[in-house]
């Protein structure tokens, strides 16, 4: 293979990125990004992989989530907060009720560059180019905001800054403390069936902390309940931003993209011979990778080669994402292949994006039961296989949207217009969140009896 080099992507072919029209610009503030601090530090990289090599074996499980695309608009510290207080309440209901450890990682800090399925979008006869994330162009439908600004990069490394300050202070600054367990529920209008069975998970915890204090076991004598280990994560989409990130880390010698723990690899960028590929494999953060019902098990097998080469455990994390009626049929193939060549990867379920449609009245939406359906049957599969499916991987919000329907508090297509507000995606919202971590924990306690 050829020496990797973290510019050595850029002799290859790349897809789904901008044109930017000031190529001086672009360079003056891709110096600007080399020179800004790092947002992750490569030792916290290593733990997140250490972690992960625990998810491979089955000893934990990972919870990825977050928004599908943060937004400069959206950029506000109760937002940070309320998806924290989610992933904080479903990894307890994992925890508690499944009984594994929860490795949580969001998909926030950074999680700002988009994929398109096409370069135009048509609205009203008038054809524009198709918004490609805050950091790239703006989702106003008007010429000039759709024009690529290198500035934007600035602006989401300062979001991404203070976001990752935030969320380190959350996990060691009090609210990730196992006491405030009740806490963590969203206080919306309405109680909804899964908040109040939350309340009655939450009153068993408090009961057993109580019996803990007395045996000594307390938040001052006990990091684990006082604090929580919190990474971030996004696609590695725009690939001179992720460059000007790329450091050498001082300790080991070795290559790591500081601007998130974990990155990943979309479904239309994971080409072999590709971008992409090229500069993930040199950087030694853990990485993902997402599989879609087109991805071959040749090409899976390949793809670990390339990526995890030392075939280490807790590097390399396969997102399956095929969508409720294609991954009973695409899945296994995969697991085999992965089996038969002994390689090491954490399985986890990206059970968004596939099943997004279009509602009648014109909204792009998710079916919670489709959502539901794919996460069942992905785990039946790793049974079947006597395989592990080590986590998932959601499109979520604390926020209270409406932009996935059903769920236990029914979102029907009527509400979708009341609060839809993702710049891209359909998120699940905090109730349709929490819903899926008890599916999930049932499934733990069964698989792993
Ligand atoms: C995403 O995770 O937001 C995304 C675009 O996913 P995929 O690459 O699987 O389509
Ligand atoms: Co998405």
């Amino acid at each position: 293979m050829s020496i990797w080099s973290p510019t050595s992507w850029r002799e290859k072919p790349i897809l789904q990125q901008p044109t930017y029209p000031n190529q001086d610009e672009l360079k003056r503030v891709l110096k600007e990004l080399e020179n800004y601090p790092p947002l992750v530090f490569a030792g916290e990289a290593r733990r997140l992989k250490d972690q992960l090599a625990d998810v491979a074996n089955g000893d934990a499980f990972l919870l990825q989530g977050g928004d599908c695309a943060e937004s400069f608009s959206e950029f506000h510290a109760d937002n940070i907060r309320d998806t924290f207080k989610v992933l904080m309440q479903m990894a307890v209901v994992m925890t508690y009720a499944g009984g594994v450890p929860v490795v949580k990682v969001g998909r926030l800090g950074g999680q700002f560059a988009k994929p398109r399925s096409s370069n135009t979008e048509t609205f009203d006869g008038v054809t524009l180019d198709s918004y490609r994330g805050d950091i790239i162009n703006g989702v106003e439908f008007t010429k000039e905001a759709r024009v690529p600004d290198p500035e934007r990069m600035i602006k989401a490394y300062n979001q991404a800054s203070a976001t990752q300050n935030l969320l380190r202070a959350f996990a060691t600054g009090g609210l990730a403390d196992l006491h405030q367990v009740h806490q963590w529920n969203l206080d919306f209008a309405h109680k909804s069936e899964v908040s109040e069975k939350y309340e009655k998970l939450a009153e068993e915890i408090e009961n057993s902390l109580r019996f803990m204090k007395s045996c000594g076991i307390t938040s001052k004598t006990y990091r684990n309940l006082r604090e929580t280990d919190f990474y971030t994560s996004h696609e590695a989409l725009l690939l001179p931003y992720e460059e000007a990130f790329t450091r050498k880390d001082s300790i080991s010698g070795d290559w790591y993209d500081t601007s998130a723990h974990m990155l990943w690899i979309g479904d239309r960028t994971r080409q072999l011979d590709g971008a992409h590929v090229e500069y993930l494999r040199g950087v030694n953060n853990p990485i993902g990778v997402k599989a879609g019902p087109t991805m071959d098990p040749e090409d899976l097998i390949k793809l670990c080669n390339t990526l995890n080469p030392d075939n280490e455990a807790g590097r390399l994390n396969v997102i399956v994402r095929m969508g409720a009626n294609k991954v009973g049929e695409g899945m296994p193939k995969l697991i085999r292949a992965v089996e038969k060549e002994g390689m090491n990867v954490v399985w986890s379920c990206d059970p968004m994006h596939g099943n997004t449609i279009k509602s009648s009245n014109n909204y792009k939406t998710r079916p919670v039961d489709d959502i539901l359906t794919e996460m069942k049957q992905f785990f039946q599969v790793h049974k079947a296989e006597g395989t592990i499916g080590g986590g998932v991987h959601l499109e979520m919000t604390g926020k209270n949207v409406t932009e996935c329907i059903g769920g236990s508090f029914v979102v029907t297509e009527e509400d979708l217009s009341s609060r839809y507000h993702t710049h891209c995606d359909p998120r699940l919202n905090a109730d349709q969140s929490l819903e899926l971590a008890f599916l999930i924990a049932d499934t733990l306690k069964e698989s792993r009896k």
